[in-house]
């Protein structure tokens, strides 16, 4: 008997990152892709892309930011078991700048938090109507503790490692659910262009493979790669007092 595809909805389906988690996948399953994003014509590129790789794609366009989108209608249309819901859109501004501008920091909250939560509430709505399937959401290392360099970004990736966990225990005695977090550390992405480079960038194509293993496997909470999560023990046991002392 052939084995039914590996079925996979993902918001924010150009980040590189998740274009590298859907490629992995590709190599190991038949696989089939919603693909969901803000922008179209990238959408349809990247469906394109993974067809070529033999998986079946459709998309979604929709704006993240709208607080009346209706996820959950969006997500009840689709029909059948989804094995996967992947969240991955994120977005990191010039912190100094935003921080001037409520309206700013509104927006930041709202692209790596806000979207996040009302999506993954709507997942994890489907994941127990479905009695399986993991919720997959791309946090970060920066999360992890308040830094003066990047604390508005950092703090929403906190909030939804936060959330994250709740979901997790929410679901705890569901055993086919899986709620996973990834944790990157810095890849090198189209979010990160301007940033000068240092021995700690992963490619994406490493972080895409990390993070696939560690869905595949149902990782509670992975840091891509693993080693991000000792340096970032030591940041977080420095004490205040040394702390401030740097520009970190
Ligand atoms: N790169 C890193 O160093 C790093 C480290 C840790 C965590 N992360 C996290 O990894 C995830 C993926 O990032 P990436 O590195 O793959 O960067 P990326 O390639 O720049 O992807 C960013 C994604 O977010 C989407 N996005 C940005 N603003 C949006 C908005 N207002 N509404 C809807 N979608 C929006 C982009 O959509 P468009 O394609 O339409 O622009 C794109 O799909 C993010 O959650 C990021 O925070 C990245």
């Amino acid at each position: 008997m052939t084995k039914p595809p590996y079925r996979a909805i993902v918001f924010g389906a150009t980040s590189a990152i998740a274009s590298a988690i859907l490629r992995e996948i590709t190599r190991s399953h038949s696989a089939e892709f919603l693909l969901v994003g803000r922008n179209a014509t990238k959408l349809g590129n990247l469906a394109d892309d993974l067809r070529a790789y033999g998986a079946n794609c459709s998309i979604h366009t929709i704006d993240f930011l709208d607080p009346t989108t209706d996820w959950s209608a969006i997500i009840e249309k689709q029909t059948g078991h989804w094995d996967l819901f992947l969240i991955a859109h994120g977005s990191l501004c010039e912190q100094e700048q935003a921080l001037t501008r409520s309206i700013d920091v509104a927006h930041e909250i709202a692209v790596n938090f806000t979207s996040h939560a009302t999506i993954a509430a709507t997942c994890s709505a489907a994941l127990r109507r479905q009695g399986r399937g993991t919720l997959a959401a791309i946090g970060s290392v920066a999360g992890d503790r308040g830094r003066q360099s990047n604390f508005l970004y950092g703090s929403a990736k906190a909030g939804l490692a936060t959330f994250m966990d709740g979901l997790r225990h929410r679901h705890a005695r569901e055993k086919d659910i899986h709620i996973v977090l990834l944790k990157p550390g810095m890849t090198n992405s189209p979010m990160t262009a301007d940033i000068p480079k240092s021995p700690l960038f992963s490619s994406t194509a490493k972080v895409g493979a990390l993070g696939w293993e560690a869905i595949r496997r149902a990782t509670p909470v992975a840091y891509l790669p693993g080693w991000w999560r000792w340096i970032m023990f030591a940041i977080r046991a420095t004490p205040a007092a040394l702390f401030h002392r740097t520009k970190l």
